[in-house]
Order: C-alpha cells, then structure tokens, then sequence
C-alpha cells in the first residue's frame, strides 16, 4: 500500500496532483519535479526518454504502487517504455485525455494543444485520427502559454494576445472539443476558454488522468479505503527554482510547506529544504 508516485518535468504536474488528490483523497501522494533539467517540452526525444526512466526510477525506488506521468511530452515519448520496464502499473496523461475527447466531441473535430515535443511526437494526433480521421483533428504548439502560466499571468493581456495568435486557426477550423495537452494549460483554462467560446469543450487531462488512476488502482486492488484518513503528500524536486513556493501554491491549488530535494545524477536524495524556513540539512 505505498503512494501513487508523479512525476512532471517541473511544477506543472501539480496540476495533475491537485485532480489526484481531489479524487482519491486518502492516497499518499509523492511526487517529483525535475525543475533541474525543465522545460522537457524543448528536447529531443531521446533526451526525454532517458530523463523519464530516471523519473520514474526515482520513485519506484521510493515504494510506488502505481506510476503517473504527469508530464505530456514524457507520457508522448516514454509511455511504452515506462510501461514494458517497471514492476508496477504506469498512467500517462495522453490515454485519459483522449477518451475524454472522444467521449465528449459532438462533431468530432478536435484541437490539441501541447508542447512542441508533445506535437512533434504525433501521439495524440495518432490515437484522435485513429477515431475521427486525420482530417477532422488540429493540434499545434504554444510554447509561450508555459512561462506565462508560471509568471502567474493567467489574466493578463500579454496572454490574451498569445492565445489569439496560437488559438485563431483551431478556432477557424471549428474544433469543437480542444485537449489542453500540457501540465500548465488548466491555468490558463479561462483565457482559453473566453477565447475558443463556451461551445467549445475544453478537456483537461489532469482530471481524466485522476479518474484512470482510481480505476487503475480498483482493478489492481491496491487502492486504500476511501473513507480512511487522508493520505499524505511528499515533494522531491530537483532544484528548487525562484518562486517556487508562491507558483507551486498556483498550481496546486494550496502551500506547499516543505520540499525534499534530489541530485539528479545520482537520483538520490541529498538533503531537505523547509520552505517554511526552518530548516534543514
Ligand atoms: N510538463 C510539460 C508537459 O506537460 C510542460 C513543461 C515542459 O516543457 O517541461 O508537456
């Protein structure tokens, strides 16, 4: 009965604990951010796939019952080699997400949007053509739309203008359902959304992903009584970025008091860090 491990290239995964907490509240939660080697979104693949194994080492290493990729583009590039390599069960985002989609389109055109890795990769378009046909899906990168989730800019002109230039052509191509493809979009969930219109569905893949670990861990029988005490969540990252307290609370939805670090050469631990400022060694 260990915790469910994440991980994310940085803090945007918190988002994705956030849903996991919400719908499985009595889970002990570990996550790790690799904030040393961010943006993932920007590197090749096989720079990734060799950072997600590490990831994910990390906290099998810990105890994890079950692996979550937070991170679109490791769960585009490493899924199906997280999936064959570890002892225990692995989620990626991109799977939950796309069921929602076709789940919940109306007249099958979707948008997604993603990282440039995430696109480049072909992942999501690949599974959405597979349903809808190649014709009827749209995806396209907004690099920009990461560091001003971080800055915290959510509703902010500068942002409003980066959406109308990434979203114009997903918008005239009347995609009715649009995949928010990456850890840090759900923040930008309004601006996205005033902008595509409210016909638009917008699928965060944050909260399909919560919903396939609870299945997950049902069918496994490894999840903890739901009425039980609620579980505990502990923070490793790799290098403890500017800020980090103040955009971490933005994207978990609360403070974060206390975060371990890790070296990632060695992905071990090497020492603690008490944001609250009490230290540590
Ligand atoms: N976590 C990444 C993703 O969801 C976004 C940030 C990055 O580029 O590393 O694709």
């Amino acid at each position: 009965m260990g915790p469910i491990g994440v991980f994310d290239s940085g803090m945007g995964g918190l988002t994705v604990l956030r849903e996991l907490r919400r719908r499985l509240p009595a889970e002990d939660l570990l996550y790790f951010g690799d904030t040393a080697r961010v943006p993932y979104g920007t590197k090749g693949e096989r720079t990734v796939r060799a950072f997600a194994r590490q990831d994910a080492s990390f906290l099998v290493n810990r105890g994890a019952k079950l692996v979550v990729v937070a991170c679109n583009t490791a769960s585009a590039f490493a899924i199906d080699d997280l999936q064959r390599e570890l002892p225990v069960p692995v989620l990626g985002v991109i799977d939950p997400g796309v069921r929602t989609a076709l789940q919940r389109t109306r007249g099958g055109r979707i948008g997604v949007i993603a990282t440039r890795g995430t696109v480049e990769s072909g992942r999501y378009q690949q599974q959405l053509s597979a349903a809808v046909g190649p014709q009827r899906v749209l995806a396209r990168a907004c690099p920009l739309f990461v560091p001003l989730a971080e800055e915290g800019m959510v509703d902010h002109p500068i942002t409003r203008l980066v959406a109308w230039e990434y979203l114009a052509p997903l918008r005239d191509a009347g995609v009715d359902t649009l995949i928010l493809g990456c850890t840090h979009y759900p923040l930008l969930k309004r601006i996205i959304g005033e902008f595509m219109g409210p016909e638009t569905v917008l699928v965060d893949s944050a909260e399909a992903l919560a919903e396939a670990a609870s299945l997950t861990l049902a069918e496994a029988g490894l999840q903890r009584d739901p009425g039980g005490p609620p579980g505990r969540m502990e923070f490793y990252l790799s290098d403890i970025p500017w800020m980090f307290q103040e955009a971490g609370a933005r994207f978990l939805g609360h403070p974060i008091d206390s975060v371990q670090t890790v070296n990632v050469n060695e992905a071990d631990w090497d020492g603690h860090l008490d944001l609250a400022g009490k230290d540590v060694s």
